[in-house]
């Protein structure tokens, strides 16, 4: 039963393996509110795997791609969405998602992430690299972006999909 009625979109951004297409699935069920999980659009947009798009054209078609997908996404509203792991990365993709949404920024530590990215192939940024070293790295340099593009921040570590949801819909 939909408890809660959002009128803008809800954009769900953080780090790979974060948990943000667990939550957004979830929140969309009790939200009633349509899912778009942005890699997936992307992937049967290119009818490409995020591998390929990345080994055949490179990673700043890929980034395009997002961009482009979330000037899309402004003409529907009340959409629950899913972003890819650098999609705050780009200011004008942060100026898109606030036009008509409210942005909530998931995270989690290291040891947290390397467990659910571990058997994941679907990553070509963590290729050969699935270590909490790099994963700390590269987190000290997203994290700033992240944290200016958020309107609210739910830590996932320890937590379940349902503590996470309820914790977005009462800070929303
Ligand atoms: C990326 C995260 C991935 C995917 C692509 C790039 C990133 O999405 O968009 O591999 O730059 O962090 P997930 O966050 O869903 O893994």
């Amino acid at each position: 039963q939909a408890r809660t009625l959002f009128t803008h979109n809800i954009f769900l951004i953080g780090f790979m393996g974060v948990g943000k297409s667990t939550v957004s699935d979830y929140l969309s069920t009790i939200l009633a509110s349509p899912q778009v999980e942005m890699d997936q659009v992307i992937v049967d947009k290119e009818k490409m795997s995020i591998n390929k798009i990345f080994e055949e054209y490179g990673e700043e078609y890929f980034r395009n791609c997002e961009t482009n997908l979330l000037i899309e996404l402004q003409k529907k509203n009340n959409q629950i969405v899913s972003c890819g792991g650098g999609v705050a990365m780009r200011e004008i993709n942060v100026q898109e998602m606030k036009k008509n949404g409210r942005v909530v920024l998931l995270t989690a530590s290291p040891e947290t992430i390397l467990e659910r990215v571990k058997d994941s192939d679907e990553r070509p940024l963590l290729r050969g690299r699935k270590n909490t070293e790099y994963i700390s790295e590269l987190m000290e340099i997203r994290r700033p972006k992240y944290r200016a593009a958020a309107d609210v921040i739910v830590d996932t570590d320890k937590k379940s999909v349902e503590e996470i949801a309820e914790e977005i819909v009462a800070k929303l």
